[in-house]
């Protein structure tokens, strides 16, 4: 038996095309620095469907390559309503997103959807969307994912007592 403690993270935006899968990307990579790829399953998903099947906007995978990140894989996706049982935390890019999410959940599932900065660094904020702006608002967003998700690494590794390998980086 796998007795690892294992935490199932869902990313969630409107399209899944530009934060989500650039935050689980992130967040990918700073497990990975940290030595806990292994504890963590996650994925990504939109509240919208115009995009399913697509690959992430090309000003992510950009900004993402830029930090040796490779999204250029994942696939847009809807949110479902088994997400609120298969994952452990459900986490809205900004607060509309986590209304839309609050609508679609099931009542057993809605205390798992947070606002991912404000769970990340305990104040409410929104990961502004860069849809419809210019390629500098995508190098604020990774910016704005990537401390996120350093503090939010080091918060559940300290929830569920796990030691951190000590590599991470604070390249940003
Ligand atoms: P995302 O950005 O929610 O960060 O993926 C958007 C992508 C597409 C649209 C809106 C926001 N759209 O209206 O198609």
């Amino acid at each position: 038996m796998d007795a690892k403690p294992q935490k199932s993270i869902l990313f969630v935006c409107l399209g899944n095309i530009c934060r989500s899968p650039l935050a689980e990307g992130v967040f990918a990579a700073v497990l990975a620095e940290k030595g806990l790829s292994d504890r963590f399953q996650l994925d990504s998903a939109g509240t919208g469907g115009w995009h399913v099947g697509s690959a992430p906007d090309p000003r992510s995978i950009a900004i993402a390559a830029s930090h040796d990140i490779d999204i250029s894989r994942q696939k847009a996706r809807k949110v479902t309503v088994d997400d609120f049982s298969r994952f452990d935390l459900v986490l809205g890019m900004d607060s509309s997103n986590v209304e839309d999410l609050r609508q679609l959940a099931p009542a057993t599932g809605r205390d798992r959807i947070h606002l991912f900065l404000e769970f990340a660094e305990g104040w409410p904020r929104d990961v502004p969307d860069p849809y419809y702006g210019g390629d500098d608002g995508f190098g604020a967003v990774y910016r704005t994912i990537r401390e996120a998700s350093d503090r939010l690494a080091s918060r559940l590794a300290e929830r569920m007592s796990l030691p951190e390998s000590g590599q991470a980086s604070s390249t940003t």
